[in-house]
Parts: structure tokens; C-alpha cells; sequence
């Protein structure tokens, strides 16, 4: 689907939906549908009483074209939410015979003095509406398939560029949610800024890939802590929270810069958490893209929430041979290991024991701490499959990294890197904390040793 903004009445497409709520004054759109399709205005306030998702087609001619105008009911006093189910039910049920040069004009004082909410809605809504639930199954029939439609927004000129802002967060917000990362989703819903779903995948040109390596890193922007919020002294600092993307950033980089012979995805959950009406509470349970249910004890425990969409998707979608994440994921891993070294978490010996080797000898050292099932019971919720805090401050990182591995779909040889004391650090080359890159060294190493291992 394409979007364009434009703050002119758009006639120039095929279709032009004009979104109506009910007990408004609707009399200038009646007069400018009657204007338009030589309907008497009196006939269709008869026929069109703009009930939630009510949908009411006309039929115009202009330029030797056959034309429509469909007024689209949301309901009395209709929040976002109406907007975006009855655009959403406007394109599912009409998918198959909708014309693909659409618009939708907010230009009649059919909207909100600024539109952009409901622009951003309408976005959400169309691009829904065309969410093909069953994109795996093989015996598609073709008008299950949304064709690919160009849509025209309208909206006032003083309000285009609030427009343009709503437009692309509708866009961003919608693919995320068609994939059902629901719990990205959950920790997004407090910022003003969209989340972002970055997958990366490196192939190197010649030679057959040695092996699948998935990289899982948390991209958190600025941790406020959401509702559970932090105290303000080191706050800003949190601005240093998505330290494991950059990590796998910076890794695929150096891997394609040095043509490594291996296959690497990276996958990175991005966003921010922050304090809004709209922010998840604790106590809320929220879903997952595994498909788990989390009770949200503390909103402050976001980068596990983030990191487990993430998890699941790079292990069912690219099923790597080794699966490692990297976040600056714990307080109580600083707590544990000061400033020395990242705590390392693993399932697989061997990997461990590879990871140590690659940290001692790039200096970024990692401790290995336990993955025992006795800790499971922290994470035992009443009310939804786990909860993403036991509200016990003991082993932090080692409940963080239990909960994690709920995630991971029993992949054999998963690590996980709380890099919360590495990722910024003090040091001669700055008055303040500044980045570290750590984990790129170390990564590149290891990935060198497995190529040199295979050479061998
Ligand atoms: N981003 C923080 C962890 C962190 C703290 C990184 C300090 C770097 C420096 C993480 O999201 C967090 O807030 N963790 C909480 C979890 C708790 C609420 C269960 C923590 O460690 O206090
Ligand atoms: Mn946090
Ligand atoms: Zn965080």
C-alpha cells in the first residue's frame, strides 16, 4: 500500500472515502456528495446514519469515468480505535472489488480539528484490513489477496505536517502489529515515537555459509522505566539502553566489511520506553508473537519483553545454529559483576566455553552465571502464562535470563549477554560515561574462531 498526503479535495481517484461520525453536522458532506453524484442531499441523510462501520456506496461520473464515494460510519463520538476498525472493516470485507486509486478526505469537518490522530488511525486501519492472516497457506484463493492499493489523504493545509507524522507512524506501527509482536508493541505504547522491527541478514558472496549465526539485540532508545519509573539521578543515562543493538549493528557491519564466510541475521527490537495515558500498567498481561501471556509486574522490566518477540522470531523464521542476544538488560548484573565483565547465560557448554575464550582475548570479558529451573518459580504468574518480574530484587539477571529463555523455543545453543555494566563506561576519553561498543570485538572473534575452527 502506498500512501500520499495532499490538502486538496481528491477527485481525481477512483473512490473517495469520506469517514463520517454520527450526530455531527454532516450537512456539508451531503451537500458535497449530492454535489457531486446529483443525489438529492434530503435521499441519502435517509438512507446513511453513519452507524459504526456502515458503509454506504455512490456512484458518480466524471471525465467519462464511473466514480464512487463511500460514506464510512464510525459511530457517536468515535474514538481512534472506531476510526481504525471501520477503515479496517471497510477494506476486509470490500478487498476483493475496491478500485486501487483510493482516497480519503478529512477535508469537510468530518474529523477532529487536527485530523492526525485519525490519520494515523486510517492508516492503521487500511493497511490491517489487508493483513492476509493465512500468508502461509499454500491453497491461497485470489480474493483473499488485498490488491495493492495507492491511497490519497486529504487533509487541511495548516495540519499536513502533523498529518505527515501520523502517516508514518501509522505505517511503521502497522507491520509490527501484522506480525504480532505483541509485546513490542506493549512497551511502545507509552511513546510518542513508532517502534521498529530491524531485521538485517549478511550472506557472504562466494563460498557455502559455514553456519547460521542469529543475532538478537535490545533497542531500547530511552528507558524512563515506564509507569514504574526511575529515579531521575542516572536516568539520562538510559539513553545508552539499546547498547545490544548497537552491538549487532556494529557486528554485521565489521562481518560484511571482512566478507566472513558465515550467515548472519540480525534482529532488533527498537523502541522506547516511556510514560503516557497510554503506557502498558503493571498488572496489565499482554501478549507475545510466541504466544505466551506475560503479566506486566513492572514496566521497568521492558528489554525481556522486547527480547523475547525477538527471540521467537529469529529462531521460527531464520532458524539459526546459534542464537545469541546482547542487552543491557540488568541493574543486578552491574550489582554482580561491577563494570568487568558482561554475564553470559547459556544452554550449551561448548558455546560458553567459546564465548569466554573470544571475550579473554579481545578484553571483553564475560562470567558465565546459572540457568537452573528452581528459579522458573520466580516467574510464576496467577494470572497469565509468566510475569516478567517476581518483585524479588535477589538474582536479577538470572531470572531476567530464565524469563528470556521462555522464549528461545528450546534452541540448543542460545547465549544471552547482559552487557548492562559494559555498554557505557567511564574512561579517559570523555568527562561522562560514554560507549563502549562492547560486544563487537568479542563477536568478531568468536565468529573468526568458528571459521578458523572449521578450516582446522
Ligand atoms: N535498562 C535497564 C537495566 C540497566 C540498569 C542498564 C542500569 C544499565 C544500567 C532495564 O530495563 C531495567 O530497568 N531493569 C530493571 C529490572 C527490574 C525492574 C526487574 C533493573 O535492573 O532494575
Ligand atoms: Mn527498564
Ligand atoms: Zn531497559
Amino acid at each position: 500500500m502506498q500512501f500520499t498526503l495532499s490538502h486538496q479535495a481528491p477527485i481525481s481517484t477512483d473512490a473517495l472515502i469520506v469517514p463520517v461520525a454520527q450526530g455531527t453536522n454532516l450537512d456539508a458532506i451531503f451537500s458535497l456528495v449530492a454535489e457531486k453524484t446529483g443525489v438529492p442531499a434530503d435521499l441519502i441523510k435517509g438512507d446513511f446514519k453513519a452507524g459504526a462501520k456502515e458503509i454506504h456506496t455512490l456512484y458518480f461520473n466524471e471525465n467519462q469515468q464511473s466514480k464512487r464515494i463511500f460514506l464510512l460510519g464510525l459511530g457517536e463520538a468515535p474514538r481512534t480505535i472506531d476510526v481504525l476498525n471501520a477503515f479496517r472493516s471497510l477494506v476486509f470485507k470490500r478487498k476483493a472489488n475496491l478500485p486501487t486509486n483510493l482516497s480519503v478526505s478529512f477535508l469537510h469537518k468530518n474529523a477532529p480539528d487536527n485530523p492526525a490522530p485519525w490519520v494515523e488511525a486510517s492508516v492503521n486501519g487500511l493497511l490491517l484490513g489487508g493483513y492476509d492472516i493465512g500468508l502461509y497457506k499454500t491453497d491461497k484463493k485470489p480474493e483473499d489477496a488485498a490488491p495493492d492499493f495507492n491511497i490519497e489523504i486529504a487533509v487541511s493545509e495548516e495540519h499536513l505536517a502533523a498529518a505527515s507524522e501520523a502517516l508514518k507512524r501509522g505505517q511503521a506501527f502497522e507491520k509490527i502489529h501484522g506480525l504480532g509482536l505483541h509485546a513490542l508493541i506493549a512497551v511502545s505504547r507509552g511513546s510518542e515515537n513508532p517502534p521498529a522491527f530491524i531485521v538485517m541478514e549478511y550472506k557472504p558472496k562466494s563460498d557455502q555459509p559455514l553456519k547460521k549465526i542469529g543475532l538478537v539485540g535490545k533497542g531500547v532508545t530511552f528507558d524512563t522505566g515506564g509507569l514504574s519509573i526511575k529515579p531521575s539521578t542516572n536516568m539520562h543515562l538510559m539513553k545508552s539502553d539499546m547498547g545490544g543493538a548497537a552491538a549487532v549493528l556494529g557486528t554485521i557491519e565489521v562481518a560484511a566489511k571482512l566478507q566472513l564466510p558465515l550467515h548472519i541475521i540480525g534482529v532488533i527490537p527498537a523502541t522506547e520506553n516511556s510514560v503516557d495515558a497510554l503506557s502498558t500498567k503493571p498488572g496489565d498481561v499482554i501478549g507475545s508473537y510466541q504466544g505466551k501471556t506475560i503479566e506486566v509486574i513492572d514496566t521497568d522490566a521492558e528489554g525481556r519483553l522486547i527480547l523475547a518477540d525477538g527471540l521467537t522470531y529469529a529462531v521460527r523464521n531464520f532458524a539459526p545454529d546459534v542464537l545469541i542476544d546482547l542487552a543491557t538488560l540488568t541493574g543486578s548484573c552491574i550489582r554482580t559483576l561491577g563494570t568487568y565483565a558482561g554475564g553470559l547465560f547459556s544452554n550449551n557448554d561448548a558455546l560458553v566455553g567459546q564465548l569466554n575464550e573470544a571475550g579473554e582475548r579481545t578484553g571483553e570479558r564475560l562470567w558465565r552465571l546459572p540457568l537452573w529451573d528452581d528459579y522458573n518459580k520466580e516467574l510464576k504468574s496467577d494470572v497469565a502464562d509468566l510475569k516478567n518480574f517476581s518483585g524479588n530484587p535477589a538474582a536479577g539477571a538470572i531470572t531476567a535470563a530464565k524469563f528470556l529463555e521462555a522464549f528461545i523455543e528450546k534452541h540448543p545453543a542460545w547465549a544471552h549477554m547482559d552487557i548492562a555494566g559494559m555498554a557505557i563506561a567511564d574512561s579517559e576519553f570523555s568527562s561522562q560515561k560514554s560507549a563502549t561498543g562492547f560486544g563487537i570485538r568479542l563477536l568478531i572473534d568468536y565468529m573468526q574462531s568458528l571459521i578458523n575452527d572449521a578450516k582446522a
